[in-house]
């Protein structure tokens, strides 16, 4: 379904992405675990073309291009298959929960405003917020706005869903409704790529782990072996690092 083959981005000189291969298929949900710094923000803003990567090729659901030459129109059609949900929400201040979540069709892909509308409606009714529709983001709470962002990037249907740590910049006891809200699109089969820190979530909703070292994804596992058995030493130290801070027990 999307596949990243060789993904490299330097910054300043200094080689950040070393050559990421992923795949991921129709209805998965994939989580990648790493390191802060070991480039996983970097890694998904290359794959959304929010950044531009140095070398490598995206293919999704049948359309190839190479990061560092595809076409302005090229990207604008690969963009179009995908959604990003972002740590800080990224709604627009000015903008009700409707006409946030109503924008990308209506300025991006040109539908109609009683189509956007009505299209908009059932996203905010998926995620449980029809009654703040009307709302600006200043009145919603951190995880009401998460899930606006996240009816924003299911309401053009998308292929698949990008997500760089979604619950992060919520205070704890908001955590909960975000994941429920991710948790409900993944049992409804929407293909999804995860950075994330929550682990025990990542163990409920994953059906992939990643592991994301210095700059290469290092191990892909079936979520259940991943715990019980990761592949790499690296991953097996970071996991013993995170079971004390997370204080789960596999
Ligand atoms: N725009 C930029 N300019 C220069 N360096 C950057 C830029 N963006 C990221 N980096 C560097 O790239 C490296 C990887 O950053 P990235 O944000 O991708 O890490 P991460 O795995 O998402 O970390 P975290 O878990 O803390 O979010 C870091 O060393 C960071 O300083
Ligand atoms: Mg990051």
């Amino acid at each position: 379904m999307l596949e990243i083959q060789g993904l490299k981005k330097s910054f300043q000189g200094l080689e950040i992405l070393k050559g990421v291969d992923l795949t991921i298929e129709k209805g998965d949900v994939d989580v990648i675990l790493g390191e802060s710094g070991s480039g996983k923000t970097t890694l998904l803003r290359c794959i959304d073309f929010l950044e531009k990567a140095d070398e490598g090729k995206i293919s999704i659901d049948g359309i190839t291009a190479d990061f560092h030459t595809a076409s302005q129109k090229k990207q604008v059609e690969i963009r179009r298959k995908m959604s990003f949900v972002f740590q800080n929400y990224g709604l627009f201040a000015n903008k009700t929960a409707l006409e946030n979540v109503m924008l990308g069709l209506t300025a991006v892909r040109g539908v109609a405003k009683a189509e956007a509308k009505e299209r908009a409606e059932e996203a905010i009714k998926k995620v449980g917020l029809l009654d703040r529709a009307d709302h600006y983001p200043s009145q919603l709470s951190g995880g009401q706005q998460q899930r606006i962002g996240i009816a924003r990037a299911i309401v053009t249907d998308p292929d698949i869903i990008l997500m760089d740590e979604p619950t992060a910049s919520l205070d704890p006891g908001l955590v909960g409704e975000v994941l429920h809200t991710i948790g409900e699109l993944a049992a409804g089969g929407t293909t999804m790529l995860i950075v994330t820190h929550e682990i025990p979530f990542a163990q409920s909703i994953a059906t992939n782990m990643l592991f994301m070292n210095q700059g290469v994804i290092i191990e892909k596992t079936p979520t259940k072996e991943f715990f019980e058995h990761p592949r790499r030493e690296e991953t097996r130290q970071f996991l013993m690092k995170s079971i004390s801070d997370y204080s789960f027990v596999i």
